[in-house]
């Protein structure tokens, strides 16, 4: 069972808020190389958020598509994107991802 670790929330709603109040938008998409999240990206990169893609490039269809909307994004901003290949069910990596981008 998952156990949430409060002291760690507290930590990440504090760095959101002060994120958040000194304008700069941080936000977390899963899935973001596939279809619908990589258009959200984009839509929220071309309005000026701070994009992180977590995505496990799966095969489901062939993930050269994938592949290739990333590149897309990253071409297009590459000051403001930040992409992990990996599956949003692997709890370490995520705990990474939200150590390191605090996404607000
Ligand atoms: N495309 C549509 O018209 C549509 C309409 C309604 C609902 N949806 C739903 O929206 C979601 C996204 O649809 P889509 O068309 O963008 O699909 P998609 O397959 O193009 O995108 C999903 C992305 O999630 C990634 N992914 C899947 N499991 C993952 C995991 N465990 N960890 C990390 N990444 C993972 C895949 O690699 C893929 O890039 C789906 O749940 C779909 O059912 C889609």
């Amino acid at each position: 069972m998952f156990k949430i670790d409060e002291g760690f929330v507290r930590d990440l709603l504090r760095t959101s808020e002060a994120a958040i109040e000194g304008g700069e938008r941080r936000i977390l998409v899963t899935g973001g190389a596939g279809f619908i999240g990589s258009h959200t990206a984009r839509r929220l990169l071309s309005r000026g958020d701070f994009v992180v893609i977590v995505d496990n490039l799966n095969d489901y269809y062939d993930p050269d598509f994938k592949k290739r909307n990333l590149i897309e994004l990253a071409k297009d901003f590459p000051e403001r994107l930040r992409v992990y290949v990996g599956d949003i069910c692997d709890r370490e990596l995520v705990h990474r991802i939200f150590a390191e981008e605090r996404p607000t």
